[in-house]
């Protein structure tokens, strides 16, 4: 099956952005590791990075249409203020996984926040970068097996 790694504003700096936060893996080479393991699965994993709530919302419908049967997504600072990309999931109706590498209860109170939580399938955050495999492992389990 094709799965979308959706990455929201900033992640295109991950390795160097804040690493005491968001640790010392680069986004390539976290998407890189996602799409070995997807493929030894036998599924197909795809990625997308924008700063732009507007093409990530473009890339959820795009999904509706490309037959994305999954979605792991980092909406990053838009999990806390966005309602578009709340209402493109709901609109898609791709079943998707919210996860943090930071543990966003542990921070601030606006973080505390999401707009996507209740409609996800589940929510994963705190492990760093292991927060994508472990919603990566989650989304394979959910799959029919090597279904590309
Ligand atoms: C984040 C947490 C968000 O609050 C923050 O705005 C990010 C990254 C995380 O992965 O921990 O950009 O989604």
């Amino acid at each position: 099956a094709k799965i979308l790694v959706l990455h929201g504003p900033n992640l295109n700096l991950l390795g160097a952005r804040e690493p005491h936060i968001y640790g010392h893996e680069t986004l390539a080479e976290i998407n890189q590791q996602l799409a070995e393991r997807a493929r030894a699965a036998g599924h197909e994993l795809l990625w997308f990075q924008s700063n732009a709530e507007h093409e990530l919302v473009g890339r959820i419908h795009q999904g509706r249409d490309d037959g994305t049967a999954m979605i792991l997504c980092n909406a990053g600072a838009f999990t806390h203020t966005s309602i578009a990309l709340r209402d493109a999931f709901a609109a898609a109706a791709i079943p998707f996984i919210e996860l943090h590498l930071s543990n966003v209860f542990a921070r601030e109170p606006f973080r505390h926040q999401s707009y996507l939580s209740d409609i996800a399938l589940g929510l994963i955050c705190g492990f760093g970068a292991d927060s994508y495999r472990l919603a990566l492992d989650a989304a394979l389990q959910r799959l029919p097996a090597g279904s590309v």
